[in-house]
């Protein structure tokens, strides 16, 4: 029998694990409709807007976070949907006749502060417009969490807890919180959205930050008019800390989990597996090749499941996470020592590393070749990342 993708994420059905994240890739059901024609398993809509107001997005509002021409990550201080919430209900309820067989879960929720009434109605309305389940953004890391909701919801245990019931005691749906990846004790975070009930954990969303500042205008980036705010940072830049916070999770709580942060190919989700994740969302690899990049990253993932004799995804949910341990737990009993082979090119970038950041264990003898002293060589293994050469240096143990 060959490998199957289709998972059951919270009890939601869908042909394989594959999501739109809520962003730019989720503005319209139309847009859905496109990509699950394409294949996406299912899409958290663009997080909904109680307030109409709120959906005046400054401009522009998303800019590439660079390294030359490479995009390293996205940054964005985008809020609103162009559309009312009873806008977004019609459409759900014609989205989910045409696809029944695909996961839609709804994005809850931007407002002017924190009213039960407005949490409790909108989760009645879209449960009655058949939405699968809610994802609760509690993560938002701009705007809305100055303004008491999105990240600063998830900050607190105490406003998960409250918050997240307030939904899941108003539906017979599913519901998921996306948790931000900055907080102090974010596996607290995780107990408390299970306490409430909530059926699943999505993480990561954008991280806070401050995406560049004009060195002759000192007008911060994305500048409007001269001026700018803290923006949210997604991408490739953030997918080690979103592996972290899904493995962190997938540690404290045993319902299902959704990893977000940097997945672009097939192997970034197979590491969101295995640290936790049954479900994956994507939002920046969309942003910058389209809804197409789903073929490959199904084709890849069921190669790989093949390869390995994994006949579904739930073979290999969490199987890295007996080998992630505290600090003081990993081996002393034996030290790395670096040497180089002949395909040293002399161009000198592991001596200035290793004397200026290390331990002065590398020279360059009279033919230009890199030449270790592995007495001196303290094994920090910095040497072989900053080698242009693949495989040129080389990390051999030696007992202690
Ligand atoms: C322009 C933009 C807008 C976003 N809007 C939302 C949103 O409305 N609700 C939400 O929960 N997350 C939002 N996100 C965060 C994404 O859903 C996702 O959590 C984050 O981008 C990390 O995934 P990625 O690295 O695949 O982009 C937005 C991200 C971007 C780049």
């Amino acid at each position: 029998m060959p490998p199957s993708l289709a998972v059951n994420f919270a009890g939601v059905c869908m042909p394989n694990p594959f999501m739109l994240a809520s962003a730019p890739p989720t503005t319209t059901t139309e847009m859905v409709d496109r990509c699950f024609r394409q294949g996406w398993g299912g899409a958290v809509l663009k997080t909904l807007t109680y307030q109409v107001s709120l959906s005046s997005n400054v401009t522009p509002r998303i800019a590439a976070y660079k390294d030359g021409d490479e995009i390293l990550g996205f940054t964005n201080c985008e809020l609103g949907t162009p559309h009312t919430i009873e806008e977004w209900a019609e459409d759900t309820y014609k989205l989910k006749k045409k696809w029944p067989d695909r996961g839609v879960f709804v994005s809850l929720l931007h407002t002017e502060g924190l009213f039960e009434n407005q949490w409790r109605e909108v989760a009645r309305m879209f449960t009655e417009a058949g939405a699968d389940g809610f994802e609760l953004n509690f993560s938002c890391s701009h705007g809305m969490a100055e303004a008491g909701g999105g990240a600063s919801i998830g900050s607190s245990d105490e406003l998960v807890e409250k918050v997240a019931s307030w939904v899941v005691t108003e539906t017979s749906k599913p519901v998921m919180t996306k948790l931000p990846a900055m907080v102090n004790d974010l596996p607290g975070k995780a107990k408390a959205a299970q306490r409430a009930g909530a059926a699943a954990v999505s993480t990561i969303n954008t991280l806070n930050s401050l995406p560049g500042i004009d060195i002759r205008t000192f007008s911060p980036l994305n500048s409007v008019d001269g001026l700018g705010a803290f923006q949210g940072l997604s991408g490739r830049a953030i997918k080690p800390v979103a592996l972290r916070s899904v493995a962190q999770v997938a540690s404290a709580v045993n319902i299902p989990i959704s990893g977000i942060g940097g997945i672009y190919k097939w192997q970034d989700a197979v590491e969101f597996i295995l640290a936790g994740a049954s479900s994956l969302q994507i939002c920046s690899a969309v942003m910058e090749y389209g809804y197409r990049i789903i073929g490959d990253l199904c084709a890849g993932l069921l190669n790989y499941m093949e390869e390995m004799g994994f006949s579904g995804i739930g073979d290999f949910v969490g199987k890295a996470l007996p080998n992630i341990k505290k600090h003081h737990d990993l081996s002393r009993s034996y030290r790395v020592k670096a040497s180089a082979d002949d395909s040293c090119v002399g161009c000198g970038r592991c001596v200035a590393s290793c004397a200026d950041s290390g331990y002065k264990a590398i020279s360059l003898d009279e033919a230009r070749k890199a030449v270790f002293d592995s007495e001196s060589c303290d094994g920090c293994g910095l040497c072989s990342h900053v080698c242009p050469v693949r495989g040129c240096i080389t990390l051999r143990k030696e007992a202690v």
